[in-house]
């Protein structure tokens, strides 16, 4: 009616009777408390009431439009396929992670690559995934990296151990011990000989084992000792099938990093996952 000062031509536009206009009309004056129209000899004109109220239609009309706009968007981004890469280790943890993302996004369907962290970087430096959930990255390669998350490593034994008996363990009498480490390219390996480096400790003996669950059932066994993160083997000493030792200078403090090439632009998928580990990261620890 505002657009076309006619009440035949906003009647036909709106498929309604003219009566029931003129109604309309009379109806929105009456909330005004002032006349919106006035006729001039054959025209009509909005008051400066009219005005006003057109004005507010307007921006009601492009607020709605706004907004299911945005609701389009969300469920648009809501759908979809998100390929996710992360640490052997991280996976003790991203899986409560994403159990709760799946209850949230349903309809996202999640590609779940558990690997060493060389193919990690590999990954990283082809740009094959959406994102990385990884221990510390390196500066040789250019990516943007968020920590979210504490990973200490500990050192386990199995509960029999000699050395549960001593009070304090220096790193030095550690050289002697036999410890159970995983594969070449693992991050929490390159993380212990790098500690260890650092202390001048030169460890005597290892058995190299490609999963952490070995590591684990080896370690139970009597075969050595470890060093693990903490996210998997929090079941274990629960149940007291393994103990944590606590040498001086121990854990070794590390941290879960949300990862992906520079200058690459996360999919809307790939930002709202983003946002939720960051969200949740305090919930996932308590898991
Ligand atoms: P990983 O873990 O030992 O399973 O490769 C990655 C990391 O801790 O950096």
């Amino acid at each position: 009616m505002a657009e076309n000062l006619s009440y035949t031509k906003a009647a036909s536009q709106l498929h309604l009777s003219q009566p029931a206009v003129s109604m309309q009309v009379k109806q929105l004056e009456q909330t005004a408390g002032m006349p919106l129209l006035e006729q001039v000899g054959k025209k009509l004109y909005l008051t400066e009431a009219g005005q006003i109220m057109r004005n507010c239609a307007n921006d009601i009309s492009d607020r709605l439009k706004e907004t299911s706009e945005k609701i389009a968007q969300l469920q648009g981004y809501q759908r979809g396929s998100l390929k996710i890469s992360v640490a052997t280790t991280a996976s003790y943890f991203v899986i409560y992670m994403l159990k709760r993302f799946s209850e949230l996004y349903p309809q996202i369907t999640i590609n779940l690559d558990v690997t060493n962290r060389s193919s990690l970087l590999e990954q990283l430096s082809k740009n094959e995934r959406d994102i990385t959930i990884m221990g510390e990255p390196p500066n040789s390669l250019d990516l943007v990296a968020r920590p979210f998350m504490d990973n200490p490593l500990i050192m386990i034994a199995a509960p029999n151990d000699p050395l549960l008996k001593k009070k304090r363990i220096r790193l030095g009498e550690l050289a002697s011990q036999t410890f159970v480490i995983r594969e070449e390219g693992s991050g929490t390996r390159a993380a212990i000989q790098r500690f260890f480096e650092n202390a001048g400790v030169e460890i005597q003996s290892t058995i190299e084992m490609s999963s952490n669950e070995a590591i684990k059932q080896a370690v139970q066994a009597g075969l050595g000792l470890a060093i693990v993160s903490s996210h998997t083997v929090k079941l274990e000493i629960e149940s007291g099938h393994l103990v944590e030792i606590r040498p001086l200078q121990f854990p070794i403090m590390r941290k879960w990093y949300l990862v992906h090439p520079a200058g690459k632009i996360l999919s809307p998928l790939a930002s709202l996952f983003d946002s939720f580990v960051m969200d949740y990261k305090n919930e996932v620890i308590d898991e």
